[in-house]
């Protein structure tokens, strides 16, 4: 049976499909709004995609008023925000003073994210691993810094830059340009006046996703993603063109590492601070010869982690974010404390989700392409397709890309082997124009097993 509770997901990606199947899916949930949505998010039971605010004006998600407003017309009694932009405009402060349940941290403690230079002075403050690295406020004083580390070195716009402000500069001639595109040519705007010059480390990299109320931390099991567009990890960066977890790239020794020297001081640090952080806390970990090393911190659910880390959980997630509110009394939550001390129910097994792209992505690429075979796809056992960017078609029945990434296809098996054979047969039986993948996700892993 059905609960009582109206959630609302912002945003309309695979993540947010993931997250609002996975909401819908709580005994506590009777309805899911997701604003914009796309077409998966369109057909599954319980969701209901909103366009706007009334009147039909589109939502500006990164307007705090504007998504507490939607919230209030629909009688939201959770709010979960899928990007970062909202959480790092403070709509997490709007909805706190409106008295409205959002997951996700405030403005300050989403400055994990926001700003690269505080996350780095922060780590070091508190003893988090991660580059070495200076911060620059002038083209003079980053080039200055290029010099003293040396090629090839990481040059990272301190703002959000839709994951385009990091460079690897194999020299000093890319480093220098990458300097002078952030902070004289202003191509990420007010984000690139200041950058973070860093130590180029390497090895594999990591995600790993915890749940936090501010002080108690539930990691989920650690995924992987893909970022580059093609097979081998060659051609340019994407959004991510898959991922799977658990990714055992991350032994258990090294977990452990990451809950005790990162995750926990993480959090204990921002409490400490007066910044408690709530929601869900990213770190993006390179696995390196002196051990892991933080990236990034993202203050949101990671795209396409997501979509292969809630498939996997077996828990509600509707009562795990009230808990990470402290606000779930009355609805089975009271704490994240209680349910770690149970521990999370994971199912058993591995996720692996193939990302389908349209024609050119992640450059200029076409929309408005039938896509043929998910009614085949959705009987499968074991398969769940999240859309990314399709919209229905005019006729009002048929689905059409309406995005770069187009297609989550996501399969769980008993072993990452089984995944990811089933993953790509789903894979073969889809089809639109142009459509494009990579045929290795997962493979690394899979003939390390
Ligand atoms: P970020 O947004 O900070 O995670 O950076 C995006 C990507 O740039 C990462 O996923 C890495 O592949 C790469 N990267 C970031 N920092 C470094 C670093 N210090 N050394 C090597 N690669 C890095
Ligand atoms: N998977 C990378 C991100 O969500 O930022």
């Amino acid at each position: 049976m059905a609960g009582d509770l109206k959630v609302l997901v912002v945003g309309g990606g695979g993540r947010e499909h993931a997250l609002a199947w996975k909401l819908a899916e709580s005994p506590l949930v009777a309805r899911v709004y997701c604003a914009p949505g796309n077409a998966g998010t369109a057909r599954e039971p319980l969701v209901v995609n909103v366009a706007g605010l009334p009147g039909g004006k589109p939502l500006k998600p990164g307007d705090p008023e504007e998504v507490l407003a939607l919230a209030r017309h629909l009688g939201a009694d959770l709010t979960v925000v899928g990007p970062e932009d909202p959480l790092a405009a403070g709509v997490a402060d709007t909805f706190a003073q409106a008295g409205l349940p959002l997951f996700g941290p405030s403005r300050a403690a989403a400055r994990l994210e926001s700003s690269k230079a505080f996350a780095k002075e922060f780590m070091v403050r508190h003893g988090v691993p991660t580059a070495r690295f200076e911060v620059a406020d002038s083209p003079a004083a980053a080039l200055a810094a290029v010099a003293r580390f040396g090629t090839p070195v990481v040059v990272k716009a301190d703002g959000l830059a839709a994951g385009k402000g990091v460079t690897v500069a194999p020299d000093r001639r890319a480093a220098e340009e990458a300097v002078r595109a952030a902070m004289e040519e202003g191509a990420f705007g007010e984000a690139g006046r200041r950058v973070v010059i860093e130590e180029c480390l390497e090895g594999p990299e990591v995600s790993v996703l915890a749940l936090t109320d501010g002080e108690t931390v539930l990691p989920f099991p650690p995924a992987q993603d893909h970022k580059r567009v093609f097979d081998g990890d060659r051609g340019p960066n994407t959004g991510g063109m898959g991922a799977y977890c658990p990714a055992p790239v991350l032994s258990p020794d090294e977990e452990d590492f990451v809950m005790d020297r990162v995750l926990l001081p993480t959090v204990g640090g921002m409490a400490a601070a007066g910044t408690p952080y709530r929601g869900v806390l990213y770190a993006g970990l390179m696995l390196t010869r002196d051990g892991p090393r933080v990236l990034e911190f993202n203050c949101r659910f990671g795209d396409p982690e997501t979509q292969v880390i809630l498939p996997l959980l077996e828990d509600d997630l509707a009562e795990l974010m009230l808990a990470a509110l402290g606000s779930g009394a009355g609805h089975g939550g009271g704490g994240l404390d209680r349910i770690r001390a149970r521990g999370l129910r994971l199912r058993p097994g591995s996720a692996v989700s193939v990302v389908m792209a349209s024609r050119g992505y992640p450059g200029p690429y076409e929309a408005g392409k039938p896509v043929e075979g998910l009614e085949v796809v959705a009987t499968r056992p074991g398969i769940k397709v999240f859309h990314a960017g399709t919209r229905i078609g005019p006729n009002g029945r048929t689905v059409e890309t309406a995005g770069g990434r187009v297609l989550n296809v996501v399969a769980v098996g008993a072993t990452l082997r089984d995944a990811v054979r089933d993953a790509y047969r789903a894979v073969a039986l889809i089809h639109f124009e142009g459509a494009h993948y990579r045929s290795d996700i997962a493979a690394r892993a899979v003939a390390d097993d």
